[in-house]
């Protein structure tokens, strides 16, 4: 790894100097500053990984530097010279965050034993990020983060449909990504200049709907003041995403035939017919089959949707999936906010992995982002900055009716804060793992894992339902 970039201010000529020929002569990438102000100038404008500052300084003092720099780049880890008899002050400096100090008078020896520490440091930093981002290619793709197995296989599946022009059905719960899904599938279609049109198919009363796909002739009905193109034509070349497709109507659901079977349409109150190249996405919370046989929706235009049907799992049945979702929405989020936090107490962390998330992914986003905004600088985030009931339970408080973690009486059930030090939680915990280590094995066969565990497979289905483990293949799957 390169030497890290580095920054000195001191306003002394010949001390600056003579740290700026010490850490060249080994190789680092060294910039100065006399003052404070032109050093902030230089962190602005740089990425400098290790600063040096004096404590004392005309002007801006170190302290105010230091807060500055973690403020504008937390990661820049920072060194402060303090003068003889100051510890105090050196203390203070490393309570807000500066990594380490160095007493004047100092030997340049001293100074770089120190600065190596840190540059150590640094590189262990970078190394973890690197493998991370590894780790993040391999369970996501296109923003779509999933390590759970059923959510890999989806991941796979999506590559390979996005490269077709195959009609596409995503089914899932609200909020559990179809329109990420649906993004990610033009983005990696060869249509990917062309253009993406988005309709959600409930938003729009029957009539309107039907004008809105497939445009209408000037006087087609009261309003229709000139000749508008549907959003068919305007998907010309390129993707539409029909949302929520279950709500449509019968004659939508004829019309939307025809153009799936001969790819042509006329506008309402028309008649020129319209050719047209449409990759269709589509998706509904509903479960469509049904909808058949109850006689809501027809049977042959389902069946030209369900080419390829893609199933998102509920943020529940994949509840190894919350925490990587709640740690990557916590960096996003507390970059945007210039925030640094040292990710979620235990406490936090097993109320994410029992609570039920009806609303899914975006639910977690939600609390996440509330979490951040609760969050104290460098501090972990703690389970009412999750729910935001400042008389949370976990603080002492009564159990708050609106709170979702409390009306699943998750709360009431543990010691405030100490959700995983209890004997029961460790051996779920363990349990958990145990299990999900060996369904990995037998790739979810759920005979042979009860097999190797020694219980029966309903006990297994059981334990997995209440433990939160996604209980491998289906029966039906088992074949
Ligand atoms: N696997 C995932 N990884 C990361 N973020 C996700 C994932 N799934 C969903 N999200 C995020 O959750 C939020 C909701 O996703 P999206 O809008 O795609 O859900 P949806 O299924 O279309 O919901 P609805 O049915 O309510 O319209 C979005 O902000 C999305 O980025
Ligand atoms: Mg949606």
């Amino acid at each position: 790894m390169k030497a890290p970039t580095t920054l000195i201010i001191d306003d002394e000529p010949l001390i600056r100097l003579s740290m700026v020929d010490a850490l060249k002569a080994v190789g680092y990438d060294v910039r100065a500053a006399a003052t404070g102000q032109e050093g902030l100038q230089i962190l602005n404008t740089n990425a400098i990984d290790m600063l040096i500052t004096d404590l004392r300084l005309p002007g801006m003092d170190g302290l105010e530097i230091l807060h500055l720099c973690k403020q504008r780049s937390p990661r820049t880890e920072v060194i402060m010279i303090t003068a003889h008899g100051s510890v105090d002050t050196a203390v203070e400096a490393m309570k807000r965050g500066a990594y380490d100090y160095v007493t004047k008078p100092f030997s340049m020896d001293e100074l770089l034993l120190i600065v190596d520490r840190v540059a150590r440091v640094l590189a262990l930093r970078q190394e973890n990020l690197l493998l991370r981002e590894e780790l993040e290619d391999k369970f996501s793709f296109q923003g779509i983060l999933g390590k759970n197995d059923r959510m890999r296989e989806v991941l796979e599946k999506i590559k390979l449909v996005a490269a077709t022009d195959s009609t596409v059905l995503i089914l899932g719960e609200s909020g559990t990504g179809k329109e990420l899904v649906a993004n990610a599938i033009h983005r990696n279609s060869p249509r990917r200049d062309e253009a993406l049109i988005k309709v959600s198919c409930a938003a729009l009363p029957e009539s309107l709907l039907e004008a809105e796909l497939f445009g209408h002739e000037k006087g087609a009905f009261t309003g229709a003041l000139r000749q508008k193109r549907g959003r068919f034509e305007l998907a010309h070349r390129g993707t539409l995403f029909l949302d929520e497709i279950g709500e449509i109507s019968p004659i939508v659901q004829v019309k939307l035939l025809r153009v799936l079977q001969e790819r042509q349409f006329e506008r309402v109150g028309g008649t020129e017919t319209i050719e047209v190249d449409v990759r269709l996405v589509c998706a509904t919370q509903k479960d469509l089959k049904k909808e058949v046989q109850q006689g809501r929706f027809r049977e042959d235009l389902f069946y030209r949707l369900n080419v390829v049907p893609v199933r998102l799992p509920p943020l529940r049945e994949r509840r190894e999936d919350i925490l990587v979702i709640a740690e990557h929405v916590l960096q996003t989020r507390a970059a945007r906010m210039n925030k640094t936090l040292k990710g979620f107490s235990h406490g936090a962390q097993e109320l994410l992995f029992r609570y039920s998330f009806p609303g899914n992914v975006r639910e977690l986003e939600n609390m996440v982002e509330r979490a951040v905004a609760l969050g104290r600088q460098q501090e972990e985030v703690q389970v009412w900055q999750l729910c935001g009931f400042s008389a949370c339970p976990y603080l002492g408080g009564a159990p708050q009716e609106a709170c979702g973690f409390c009306s699943e009486g998750l709360t009431g059930k543990r010691d405030r804060g100490e959700a995983s030090s209890s004997l029961a939680a460790a051996r779920d915990q363990f349990e958990r793992q145990f299990i999900q280590s060996v369904l990995g094995r037998v790739h979810g066969n759920r005979t042979e894992a009860s097999r190797i565990l020694g219980m029966s497979r309903k006990a297994l289905w059981e334990k997995c339902k209440r433990l939160g483990v996604s209980s491998g293949r289906t029966e039906h799957d088992e074949g």
